[in-house]
């Protein structure tokens, strides 16, 4: 599917794209008639403020002119949000939310890791202020992201040649990239698999960058579809940037073995095309910072250019603290100081400075040795309890299965997510009869599953399976 830039972005504005429904943004239309408007309404109240007239009248005048915004149609609700607000209104005592992707406890409650509350608490007695930060970001941040990220040797970043910068978590961090390959790539086709994150397509649009997809997921073996991924790549024109979930592949949990990998490195650099990892779930796929990094370790190895952005929202739990870094690894680091400079002023236009308590947090946890050891093993122990939450569940499908299905996938998938294979009707019967709520592709978030409800939630996929 590919629709141009200019398309993708009058969908988004009329809510009609089926994935990214929020960036509605206001119509020409309805642009000029605020044109029209705003000055006759400002002029009375300038008015009106200034003389001992009460305000009453130009009140009267602003509530009788048509809105500026008459134009504008509802936005249909975030296809991930939207599932957490249903939830919420549900009533019933059986409901469970697999939508959204956020850690809970064996008691199915939100998690604040010990390590995080250990920085806060040497961050309060540090003193530490809340002054501006640099546009770029936390200078110890933007160390230690890159680090964790490529490794405390890594030899592009001693050779000065990446530029990091500190964004406003994953989202941010790829709406910044979005940014500077519109600006300083233009005309290029971003290609994203299929399935991807939802938001993706919602970003690349509204920066207005055209994207289209590659195959990778194969819904007969519910797993990578190696050949056609490949084959899309090799299709796309020589330049293309390339979105890869770096590990923990979203939503469908199946990541390209190392071989693989190694293959589609090859490709990539064949085509002369430009990687952008998207790094949401690092730790998170196989509980190792290390392991799950091996994808861009590998292409920075190689010597590829390449953009990387990076959230703390999963392996830290710091979903609300908004702290992510974009990173361009470039080949000189004359370069790298350039595209930092731009990447700077892209960021002073969009949002100006980040904000630094996340940053702190990161800074903290990664500097020092103690925490940072604490980190790994907490951060091991959510990946473990994801893995076993998905073992108990293939159980207890098996034990309700009288077809004899093979619910291994479950086992082989990583990271957050489970691809289900449940279809719209599917997913539509697992809300409505059991208030199982889970995003309408057939995606639910181990996460937020325990083992007490994993037998709940097995009764609820074999009667939509059989049944619809
Ligand atoms: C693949 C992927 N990229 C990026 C993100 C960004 O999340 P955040 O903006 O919370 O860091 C997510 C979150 O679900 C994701 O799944």
């Amino acid at each position: 599917m590919a629709f141009s830039a200019t398309a993708q972005r009058a969908a988004l504005a009329q809510g009609f794209a089926t994935s990214i429904p929020s960036a509605d943004q206001p119509s020409k239309a309805s642009f000029a008639a605020f044109s029209g408007f705003r000055p006759v309404a400002l002029k009375k109240a300038a008015l009106d403020l200034h003389s001992a007239k009460p305000a009453r009248v130009s009140m009267q005048a602003v509530a009788t002119k048509a809105s500026a915004f008459e134009s504008i149609t509802q936005a249909p609700p975030d296809p991930i949000l939207g599932v957490s607000e249903a939830f919420k209104a549900d009533t019933s005592s059986d409901k469970l939310n697999l939508g959204v992707g956020a850690y809970r406890t064996e008691d199915i409650k939100p998690y604040v890791l010990d390590v995080v509350k250990k920085a806060e608490k040497l961050m309060l007695e540090n003193g530490e202020n809340k002054e501006y930060l640099p546009i770029e970001g936390l200078a110890d941040f933007n160390k230690a992201t890159v680090a964790l990220l490529l490794g405390s040797d890594n030899k592009a970043v001693k050779d000065g040649r990446v530029a990091t910068i500190q964004s406003l978590s994953g989202t941010g961090s790829l709406r910044l990239g979005a940014a500077f390959l519109a600006r300083f790539y233009p005309g290029r086709t971003v290609f994203l698999s299929n399935p991807t994150w939802g938001n993706h397509k919602n970003i690349f649009a509204d920066a207005g960058v055209e994207w289209k997809e590659y195959r990778y997921f194969n819904p007969a073996t519910i797993g990578l579809d190696f050949e056609g991924m490949m084959a899309d790549i090799e299709a796309a024109p020589n330049g293309s940037v390339i979105v890869l979930h770096g590990c923990a592949h979203n939503p469908t949990g199946i990541d390209p073995t190392p071989e693989q990998w190694s293959k589609i490195a090859d490709l990539i650099e064949k085509k002369n095309h430009l990687p952008f990892f998207d790094v949401a779930y690092q730790g998170f796929a196989s509980g190792s910072l290390d392991e799950d990094a091996a994808s861009v370790r590998l292409f920075v190895e190689r010597g590829f250019e390449l953009l990387v952005a990076q959230s703390y929202s999963k392996n830290l739990g710091l979903y609300a603290e908004r702290i992510g870094a974009l990173n361009a690894v470039l080949p000189t680091a004359d370069l790298a100081t350039k595209v930092k400079s731009q990447l700077k002023r892209l960021a002073r236009a969009l949002y100006s400075n980040p904000p630094v308590h996340g940053a702190r947090i990161v800074a903290y946890v990664v500097g020092n040795n103690d925490i940072f050891d604490e980190w790994k093993q907490e951060m091991a122990g959510m990946a473990g309890r994801i893995q076993a939450v998905r073992a108990t569940l293939v159980e207890e499908l098996k034990k309700r299965d009288t077809k004899g299905r093979d619910w291994s996938f479950i086992t082989s998938q990583i990271g957050m997510f489970s691809f289900t294979g449940l279809k719209p009707a599917q997913v539509e019967n697992m809300t409505k009869k059991w208030h199982v709520y889970m995003t309408k592709d057939g995606r639910i978030s181990l996460a937020g599953l325990n083992k007490a409800r994993a037998g709940y939630l097995a009764d609820a996929m074999i009667d939509s399976f059989d049944n619809f």
